[in-house]
């Protein structure tokens, strides 16, 4: 699927969030270098993940370059990376988990949701339950990287897009709000876990524990949790596309970029 030669020491970052979010139009917005298998279409549900290369916009600096000073005119090369779109329907989910382990040099996750679905509430259940998983992956990831020779933490970006769209929470709410539902899902699933006996035999208290999100018991969840755990979540709003005349707005995502790859 992303095995592609060429392409596998670049540092790669993927796309993820539910049905919807603009993770296609985002790929087809930054990346216009080279398309893996065929031209992205945002106009349809993805079947397929999809990739490509991308560059580092001349206006970002990414955390190599941060030391270079102002005045320094020589040519720098921007960074390129690649970028992997995984499709948001809940049947194709596996190809994202499956390549948290086979892509090389993940720097980082981008978990794309619509800040206007996430004010119903079946919007905002569903883009919980999706980013409770991932993050509950990446903490498993943390734990048995303990033990083992320790892999690079991968940092989330929350990426709230659709911020042009006139019923769109704006980002501070869209984190909150899923923070808060996050720690009903976590509740949910440690019930459902009990209920069905899962982890009640031989490890059962380690094993509550370990598929617990964040700090373990507590009532409330804060993206801040992760961080024991390795995970550094960061919320930043914008849109891909935008009304009339106006153009997306993603270069604090850029930045976010620029910063981790
Ligand atoms: P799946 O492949 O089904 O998981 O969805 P996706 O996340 O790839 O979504 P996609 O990029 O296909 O976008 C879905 C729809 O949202 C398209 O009609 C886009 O034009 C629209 N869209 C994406 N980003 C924005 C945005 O920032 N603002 C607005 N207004 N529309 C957007
Ligand atoms: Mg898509």
């Amino acid at each position: 699927l992303y095995r592609k030669s060429a392409s596998k020491e670049l540092p790669s970052f993927l796309l993820l969030g539910p049905l919807g979010a603009g993770k296609t139009s985002l790929l087809t917005l930054v990346c216009t270098i080279e398309f893996a298998n065929g031209t992205a279409s945002s106009t349809h549900t993805s079947q397929e993940p999809q990739s490509a290369v991308c560059q580092l916009p001349p206006s970002i600096r990414s955390s190599e370059d941060q030391y270079r000073s102002e005045n320094d005119t020589s040519a720098r090369s921007q960074p390129k990376f690649f970028l992997l779109d995984a499709p948001g329907h809940g049947k194709l989910r596996r190809h994202a988990q499956s390549s948290f382990t086979t892509v090389s040099a993940l720097r980082g996750l981008i978990f794309v949701v619509d800040s206007a679905a996430v004010s119903s509430a079946g919007g905002l259940t569903e883009a919980a339950e999706y980013l409770h998983d991932v993050l509950l992956l990446l903490q498993k990831r943390h734990t048995q990287g303990k033990t083992s020779k320790d892999p690079q933490a991968i940092p989330v970006l929350v990426a709230a897009n659709k911020q042009d769209v006139f019923t769109s929470l704006p980002v501070g709410l869209v984190k909150s709000k899923l923070e808060g539902e996050i720690a009903k899902v976590r509740q949910t699933r440690s019930k459902g876990l009990l209920d069905s006996g899962i982890g009640m035999e031989d490890e059962s208290g380690a094993d509550e524990e370990g598929n617990w999100l964040g700090e373990y018991g507590a009532k409330e969840f804060r993206f801040t949790q992760m961080e024991e755990h390795g995970v550094e979540v960061t919320t930043v709003g914008g849109n891909v596309r935008g009304e009339g005349e106006e153009k997306g707005f993603v270069s604090d995502w850029w930045t976010w970029i620029g910063e981790n790859i």
